[in-house]
Protein backbone atom coordinates (compact mmCIF):
# COMPACT_ATOMS: atom_id res chain seq x y z
CA UNK A 1 0.00 0.00 0.00
CA UNK A 2 1.54 3.78 -0.65
CA UNK A 3 0.36 6.99 -0.65
CA UNK A 4 1.22 9.18 -4.49
CA UNK A 5 0.34 12.62 -5.25
CA UNK A 6 0.65 14.25 -9.31
CA UNK A 7 -0.77 17.31 -9.76
CA UNK A 8 -2.09 19.56 -12.48
CA UNK A 9 -3.18 16.60 -15.23
CA UNK A 10 -4.95 19.59 -17.35
CA UNK A 11 -7.28 16.99 -19.40
CA UNK A 12 -8.77 18.77 -22.09
CA UNK A 13 -10.98 15.97 -23.56
CA UNK A 14 -14.08 17.94 -24.43
CA UNK A 15 -12.05 21.45 -24.89
CA UNK A 16 -10.38 22.94 -27.26
CA UNK A 17 -6.76 23.01 -25.72
CA UNK A 18 -3.96 21.94 -27.47
CA UNK A 19 -1.64 21.65 -24.71
CA UNK A 20 1.92 21.36 -26.66
CA UNK A 21 1.69 25.00 -27.36
CA UNK A 22 3.16 24.89 -23.53
CA UNK A 23 6.10 23.02 -24.24
CA UNK A 24 7.25 19.49 -25.42
CA UNK A 25 6.61 17.66 -22.00
CA UNK A 26 2.72 18.49 -22.64
CA UNK A 27 2.72 16.75 -25.67
CA UNK A 28 0.02 13.85 -25.74
CA UNK A 29 0.53 13.94 -21.91
CA UNK A 30 -2.09 12.44 -21.22
CA UNK A 31 -0.38 9.40 -22.93
CA UNK A 32 1.82 10.08 -20.71
CA UNK A 33 -0.31 9.72 -17.17
CA UNK A 34 -2.10 6.39 -18.23
CA UNK A 35 1.49 4.77 -18.80
CA UNK A 36 3.49 6.24 -15.85
CA UNK A 37 0.47 6.11 -13.53
CA UNK A 38 -0.36 2.47 -14.38
CA UNK A 39 2.96 1.16 -14.62
CA UNK A 40 3.04 3.17 -10.80
CA UNK A 41 -0.15 2.96 -8.60
CA UNK A 42 -1.46 -0.13 -7.63
CA UNK A 43 -5.55 -0.93 -7.26
CA UNK A 44 -4.85 -0.79 -3.41
CA UNK A 45 -2.58 2.66 -3.36
CA UNK A 46 -4.32 5.83 -3.12
CA UNK A 47 -3.20 8.60 -5.66
CA UNK A 48 -4.11 12.47 -5.00
CA UNK A 49 -4.22 14.94 -7.73
CA UNK A 50 -3.56 18.34 -6.83
CA UNK A 51 -5.60 20.01 -9.04
CA UNK A 52 -6.10 21.48 -12.33
CA UNK A 53 -7.60 18.38 -13.55
CA UNK A 54 -10.09 19.95 -16.47
CA UNK A 55 -10.09 22.76 -19.07
CA UNK A 56 -13.85 22.50 -19.34
CA UNK A 57 -15.77 25.18 -17.49
CA UNK A 58 -18.99 23.60 -16.25
CA UNK A 59 -19.37 19.63 -14.86
CA UNK A 60 -20.87 18.61 -18.30
CA UNK A 61 -17.91 19.58 -20.32
CA UNK A 62 -15.70 17.66 -17.25
CA UNK A 63 -17.34 14.58 -17.66
CA UNK A 64 -14.60 12.59 -20.23
CA UNK A 65 -11.79 14.23 -18.29
CA UNK A 66 -13.09 12.63 -14.76
CA UNK A 67 -13.78 9.62 -16.27
CA UNK A 68 -10.40 9.00 -17.65
CA UNK A 69 -9.21 9.95 -13.87
CA UNK A 70 -11.34 7.22 -12.81
CA UNK A 71 -10.21 4.78 -14.99
CA UNK A 72 -6.45 5.70 -13.66
CA UNK A 73 -5.77 2.66 -10.79
CA UNK A 74 -5.77 3.26 -7.22
CA UNK A 75 -8.02 5.42 -4.92
CA UNK A 76 -8.58 8.79 -6.58
CA UNK A 77 -8.68 12.13 -4.09
CA UNK A 78 -9.15 15.06 -6.13
CA UNK A 79 -7.73 18.30 -5.01
CA UNK A 80 -9.44 21.87 -6.43
CA UNK A 81 -6.73 23.91 -8.33
CA UNK A 82 -7.45 27.39 -10.35
CA UNK A 83 -8.98 26.37 -13.20
CA UNK A 84 -11.05 23.89 -11.49
CA UNK A 85 -14.37 25.99 -12.66
CA UNK A 86 -16.75 23.08 -12.02
CA UNK A 87 -16.37 22.75 -8.72
CA UNK A 88 -17.42 25.41 -6.44
CA UNK A 89 -16.85 24.75 -3.05
CA UNK A 90 -20.18 24.55 -1.79
CA UNK A 91 -20.97 21.56 -4.52
CA UNK A 92 -18.56 19.63 -3.02
CA UNK A 93 -21.00 17.26 -0.90
CA UNK A 94 -22.98 16.78 -4.30
CA UNK A 95 -19.98 15.73 -6.19
CA UNK A 96 -19.01 13.53 -3.24
CA UNK A 97 -22.90 12.38 -3.58
CA UNK A 98 -22.65 11.45 -7.16
CA UNK A 99 -18.55 10.20 -8.00
CA UNK A 100 -19.36 7.89 -4.19
CA UNK A 101 -17.08 5.11 -4.40
CA UNK A 102 -15.14 6.10 -7.58
CA UNK A 103 -13.78 10.16 -6.97
CA UNK A 104 -13.36 11.62 -3.23
CA UNK A 105 -13.22 15.27 -3.88
CA UNK A 106 -11.18 16.67 -0.73
CA UNK A 107 -12.52 20.43 0.37
CA UNK A 108 -14.01 20.71 3.81
CA UNK A 109 -13.29 17.41 4.82
CA UNK A 110 -10.56 14.76 5.20
CA UNK A 111 -9.82 11.73 3.70
CA UNK A 112 -7.62 8.55 6.07
CA UNK A 113 -4.35 6.54 4.84
CA UNK A 114 -3.16 4.36 7.03
CA UNK A 115 -3.23 6.39 10.20
CA UNK A 116 -2.68 9.86 8.17
CA UNK A 117 -5.95 12.23 8.02
CA UNK A 118 -5.12 13.63 4.46
CA UNK A 119 -6.59 17.16 4.66
CA UNK A 120 -6.25 19.90 1.72
CA UNK A 121 -7.70 22.91 -0.10
CA UNK A 122 -6.88 25.26 -2.95
CA UNK A 123 -4.84 27.37 -1.15
CA UNK A 124 -3.52 30.39 -2.42
CA UNK A 125 0.00 32.66 -3.15
CA UNK A 126 0.07 36.35 -4.52
CA UNK A 127 1.62 36.16 -7.78
CA UNK A 128 2.52 39.95 -8.86
CA UNK A 129 2.77 41.90 -10.59
CA UNK A 130 5.98 42.78 -9.21
CA UNK A 131 7.85 45.66 -9.96
CA UNK A 132 11.41 45.35 -10.63
CA UNK A 133 14.32 47.94 -11.43
CA UNK A 134 16.48 47.91 -14.83
CA UNK A 135 18.50 45.91 -12.86
CA UNK A 136 15.87 43.38 -11.97
CA UNK A 137 15.93 44.08 -7.81
CA UNK A 138 12.41 44.14 -6.74
CA UNK A 139 11.26 47.78 -6.03
CA UNK A 140 7.62 47.17 -5.30
CA UNK A 141 4.10 45.23 -5.97
CA UNK A 142 0.50 45.96 -6.79
CA UNK A 143 -0.67 47.12 -3.58
CA UNK A 144 -4.47 45.95 -4.41
CA UNK A 145 -4.09 42.67 -5.88
CA UNK A 146 -1.50 41.96 -2.68
CA UNK A 147 -4.37 42.79 -0.37
CA UNK A 148 -6.55 40.55 -2.11
CA UNK A 149 -4.34 37.80 -2.02
CA UNK A 150 -4.68 38.18 1.57
CA UNK A 151 -8.21 37.74 1.99
CA UNK A 152 -8.42 34.72 -0.51
CA UNK A 153 -5.32 33.14 1.76
CA UNK A 154 -7.08 33.68 5.22
CA UNK A 155 -10.56 32.11 3.41
CA UNK A 156 -8.36 28.96 2.55
CA UNK A 157 -6.73 28.81 6.05
CA UNK A 158 -10.47 29.06 7.47
CA UNK A 159 -11.28 26.53 4.68
CA UNK A 160 -8.21 24.24 6.26
CA UNK A 161 -8.21 24.73 9.67
CA UNK A 162 -12.45 23.52 9.78
CA UNK A 163 -10.78 20.27 8.09
CA UNK A 164 -7.45 19.78 9.87
CA UNK A 165 -9.99 20.21 13.35
CA UNK A 166 -12.34 17.61 12.01
CA UNK A 167 -9.69 15.19 11.40
CA UNK A 168 -8.47 15.83 15.03
CA UNK A 169 -12.26 15.46 16.75
CA UNK A 170 -12.19 12.31 14.40
CA UNK A 171 -8.85 11.18 16.64
CA UNK A 172 -6.27 11.81 13.87
CA UNK A 173 -2.63 12.67 15.02
CA UNK A 174 -0.70 12.58 11.80
CA UNK A 175 -1.43 14.69 9.00
CA UNK A 176 -0.44 15.15 5.45
CA UNK A 177 -1.53 18.44 3.67
CA UNK A 178 -1.96 18.92 0.19
CA UNK A 179 -2.48 22.38 -1.53
CA UNK A 180 -2.98 23.53 -5.06
CA UNK A 181 -0.58 26.60 -5.26
CA UNK A 182 2.53 26.69 -3.86
CA UNK A 183 2.48 27.35 0.31
CA UNK A 184 4.88 30.65 -0.22
CA UNK A 185 5.12 33.32 -2.98
CA UNK A 186 8.68 33.97 -4.22
CA UNK A 187 8.87 36.92 -1.43
CA UNK A 188 7.87 35.12 1.84
CA UNK A 189 10.04 32.24 3.51
CA UNK A 190 7.46 31.62 5.86
CA UNK A 191 2.88 32.04 5.29
CA UNK A 192 0.01 31.14 6.73
CA UNK A 193 0.05 27.81 5.20
CA UNK A 194 3.83 26.96 6.53
CA UNK A 195 2.56 27.95 9.71
CA UNK A 196 -0.52 26.18 9.75
CA UNK A 197 1.02 22.48 8.89
CA UNK A 198 4.07 23.24 11.28
CA UNK A 199 0.66 24.06 14.06
CA UNK A 200 -1.15 20.70 13.37
CA UNK A 201 2.01 18.63 12.91
CA UNK A 202 1.47 17.80 9.23
CA UNK A 203 4.54 15.70 8.41
CA UNK A 204 4.78 16.15 5.09
CA UNK A 205 2.94 19.72 2.45
CA UNK A 206 2.41 18.62 -1.21
CA UNK A 207 1.76 21.49 -3.67
CA UNK A 208 1.95 21.81 -7.48
CA UNK A 209 0.71 24.69 -9.87
CA UNK A 210 4.02 25.77 -10.63
CA UNK A 211 4.55 25.00 -14.04
CA UNK A 212 7.90 25.40 -16.30
CA UNK A 213 11.52 25.15 -15.52
CA UNK A 214 11.50 28.97 -14.35
CA UNK A 215 9.07 28.70 -11.83
CA UNK A 216 10.05 25.21 -9.90
CA UNK A 217 11.70 27.35 -7.82
CA UNK A 218 9.31 29.70 -6.85
CA UNK A 219 8.49 27.45 -3.08
CA UNK A 220 9.75 25.63 -1.01
CA UNK A 221 11.03 22.05 -2.00
CA UNK A 222 12.80 19.31 0.23
CA UNK A 223 12.45 19.51 4.56
CA UNK A 224 11.73 23.42 5.88
CA UNK A 225 11.25 22.71 9.83
CA UNK A 226 11.23 19.21 10.23
CA UNK A 227 8.45 19.24 7.49
CA UNK A 228 8.70 17.49 3.47
CA UNK A 229 7.53 19.87 1.45
CA UNK A 230 7.01 18.33 -2.50
CA UNK A 231 6.12 20.04 -5.69
CA UNK A 232 4.41 17.31 -7.52
CA UNK A 233 3.27 19.66 -11.04
CA UNK A 234 2.71 16.82 -13.74
CA UNK A 235 5.43 18.45 -15.98
CA UNK A 236 7.97 19.14 -13.31
CA UNK A 237 7.55 15.25 -12.60
CA UNK A 238 7.31 14.73 -16.44
CA UNK A 239 3.98 12.75 -14.96
CA UNK A 240 5.08 10.18 -12.57
CA UNK A 241 3.66 10.27 -9.79
CA UNK A 242 5.41 10.96 -6.47
CA UNK A 243 5.54 8.83 -3.94
CA UNK A 244 4.50 10.33 -0.54
CA UNK A 245 4.60 7.56 1.81
CA UNK A 246 5.12 3.98 1.34
FE1 LIG B 1 -1.77 24.13 -13.56
FE1 LIG C 1 -2.88 26.02 -11.11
Amino acid sequence: MALYALGDLHLSFQADKPMEAFGRVWKHHEKKIEKYVGQTVKPEDTLVLTGDHSWGRKLPECREDLAFIERLPGRKILLRGNHDMFWDVKKTPRLNEEYAGRLFFLQNNFAVYQDYALVGTKGYTFEGPFYLDPWGNLTGWDEEKAARAEKLVAREIARLRYSFEQARAAGYRKFILFLHYPPTNILEETSPFTEIAEEYGASSVVYSHCHGAKRYGDSIRGTFHGIRYLLVSGDYLEFKPALVLP
